[in-house]
């Protein structure tokens, strides 16, 4: 007679066999793989274009300027969103990663990349030219390249464009102030820090000793 034992095992086997009989129909999808090889379309082609007249979820793109910096075929000159704090913080951590190797920090064109023999020295953004030069050009800039300088589309998102276009133009204003544009009661040049112990050894951050207040005023 059959112990429970080997009934179990007889019970599983026969469950295991049901259930592998399900196997090939799952794992046979009837899918394309990417850039596969299809002979559905005449064209052969399994990565089908967008079909004509269609727009895909979330990339209208209605707001032109926003992704042009053009009105018509001229450059426009105005931000597409308000300017805060949080929009040029990140337009500056941006152009630190993306521009300044070669336009430098300050937008000079001294950066690192042209002084190692890059072919054409940047412009300096500080010159009457593009100073003027509205907002929506450093956009074209940006996203289409200009002479020798490749486009930064793929790697730059259009509203870190206009982050960045925003920073561009902190940067000509910080170049170009006058003791006006500094708010009462602050000096430029600004007082140099002072440091507790050893200024830092660029492996340690110095650490810098507190301001008694008033002091600036007096002088
Ligand atoms: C690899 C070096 C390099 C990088 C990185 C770079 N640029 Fe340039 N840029 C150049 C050079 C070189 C020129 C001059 C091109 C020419 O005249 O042919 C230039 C020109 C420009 C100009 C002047 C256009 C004019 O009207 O004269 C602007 C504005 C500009 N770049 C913005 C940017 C911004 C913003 C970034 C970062 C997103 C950036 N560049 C990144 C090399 C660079």
């Amino acid at each position: 007679m059959l112990c429970l034992r080997q009934i179990l095992v007889v019970v599983l086997l026969g469950m295991i066999a049901m259930l592998s009989g399900c196997r090939l129909d799952m794992h046979v999808q009837p899918r394309v793989n990417p850039l596969a090889k299809s002979d559905f379309f005449p064209d052969q082609r399994g990565a089908r274009p967008l079909v004509e007249g269609t727009v895909a979820r979330g990339d209208l793109r209605a707001d032109t300027y926003f992704y042009s910096g053009k009105i018509g075929s001229n450059p426009g000159d105005y931000m597409p969103f308000p300017v805060t704090k949080e929009v040029l913080e990140r337009g500056r951590e941006r152009f630190n990663i993306y521009c300044a190797p070669c336009h430098s920090a300050l937008g000079d064109g001294n950066g690192f990349i042209p002084s190692r023999g890059f072919s054409i020295k940047p412009p300096s953004y500080h010159t009457a030219r593009l100073q003027k030069a509205p907002l929506g050009h450093f956009y074209d800039v940006i996203s289409n390249g200009f002479g020798i300088m490749s486009d930064y589309s793929a790697q730059i998102a259009p509203r870190d464009r206009w982050n960045i276009v925003a920073y561009i133009r902190a940067l000509q204003l910080s170049q170009n102030a006058t003791k006006a544009d500094v708010p009462s009661g602050q000096n430029i040049p600004s007082e140099p820090p002072k440091f507790l112990g050893e200024p830092g050894s660029g492996a340690t951050l110095p650490v810098i000793a507190p301001s008694n207040s008033g002091s600036e005023e007096q002088r």
